[in-house]
């Protein structure tokens, strides 16, 4: 492999990485913006491109310095995203291939996430890919499961309708507890009864391994107004034991959801390594759920440390210099960015001197 800038930009961070030739991460800045879109009580899509804009240089230039020796590949993510913010960190990296002469990847968002977990922060090597793999992915934009075999990838099942992190970020807002709403919940659900607020559980009769997140946030959300907490973290102070408890409960819920088609999909694809990755893959109940679950099923399960589950520029690093190795390129002329969910088997892409991402 070759020593890779990462560079990520698709939604409310940017964020910049190097990994050496064995994928050992060497550097990995992040620039939030929370506390820019924070007046507005959402991402503003406008903002978040300024914002790249102005914490790009800076970070690329700190990176760059701080990394091992001089890099040899420039990895940006392509999709999917807020186009605009995309096309920021693709444009940037494009214009750095070009003037430098280094090769360019195009990475796509989950393809970083899928591959987040093979990474480790105390300067280990990567791991290589195992042969099989059932991985979950729960961010604030996906909750897909997925299998991982000889290089490609398939999807198995996902939500039809709000990503679980989305969910999280939704039942906090009403609650009144700041964004984003995932780790407020975790740390409030460590306080509370996960069995204080009955929730359902719906699944999809024709779709057994999808899931449903909107009928559970709709239903939690009535909660919340019906015993009088809309709002309630929004009082100084620690929140009563009354959020605790629903913050608890929707957690559990959440989990229980996104682990139910787990017993059948791995006696279905008996995979050598289950993961999980994405923001929601930071959850505390989430994480020892499914090491509870290796331990009874005897699979190897490897979860990325909480701060390579969120986003960040190591996986696209990484995820770029994998897609490198099978020898996809990208024009640094012509990379383009893509807003929607474009993703397919690495193993059915082509290699493209255009789009990256075809
Ligand atoms: O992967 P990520 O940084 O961005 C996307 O690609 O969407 O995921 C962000 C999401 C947010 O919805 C956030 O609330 C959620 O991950 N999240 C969590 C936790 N940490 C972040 N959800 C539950 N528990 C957490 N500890
Ligand atoms: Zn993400």
């Amino acid at each position: 492999m070759l020593r890779t800038l990462g560079i990520e930009t698709s939604c409310d961070e940017s964020a910049v990485a190097v990994l050496d030739d064995d994928g050992r991460v060497e550097t990995s800045f992040l620039s939030s913006q929370v506390a820019a879109h924070a007046p507005f009580g959402g991402v503003v899509p406008e903002l978040a491109s300024r914002e790249h804009l102005k914490a790009l240089p800076f970070l690329v230039e700190r990176a760059l310095e701080d990394a091992g020796g001089p890099v040899e590949l420039v990895a940006v993510t392509a999709g999917p995203g807020l186009i605009g913010a995309l096309l920021v960190g693709v444009r940037f990296a494009a214009a750095l291939a070009w003037g430098r002469r280094l090769p360019l990847v195009a990475v796509d968002h989950l393809e970083g996430h899928l591959v987040s977990p093979l990474l480790s922060l105390d300067g280990e090597p990567a791991l290589p890919e195992p042969e099989r793999v059932l991985a979950l992915v729960a961010s604030g934009g996906h909750s897909a499961w997925y299998v991982m075999e000889n290089g490609g990838r398939r999807r198995l099942g996902r939500t039809r309708d709000d990503a679980a992190g989305e969910s999280f970020d939704k039942v906090a807002q009403v609650l009144g507890l700041p964004y984003p709403g995932g780790p407020v919940i975790d740390r409030l659900a460590r306080l509370g009864d996960p069995s204080a607020v009955p929730l359902p559980r719906p699944r999809l009769k024709d779709a057994p391994h999808d899931f449903s997140f909107s009928g559970l946030k709709s239903a939690a959300i009535r909660r919340v107004r019906e015993r009088g907490l809309a709002g309630a973290g929004a009082i100084a102070g620690e929140p009563p034991a009354a959020v605790a408890d629903l913050a608890a409960s929707f957690e559990t819920a959440v989990v229980d959801q996104l682990l139910t088609p787990l017993p059948e999909l791995a006696t279905r694809h008996r995979p050598s390594l289950v993961t999980a990755s994405g923001g929601v893959a930071a959850n505390t109940l989430l994480r020892r759920r499914l090491g509870e679950w290796g331990r009874e099923s005897g699979v190897e399960v490897l979860l990325p440390a909480p701060a390579l589950t969120t986003d960040n520029a190591a996986m696209i690093a990484h995820a770029g210099q994998l897609a490198h190795g099978r020898g996809q390129l990208a024009d640094p002329r012509r990379l383009d960015a893509r807003g929607r969910e474009v993703w397919q088997p690495p193993g059915m892409r082509k290699s493209s001197g255009g789009l990256g991402l075809e």
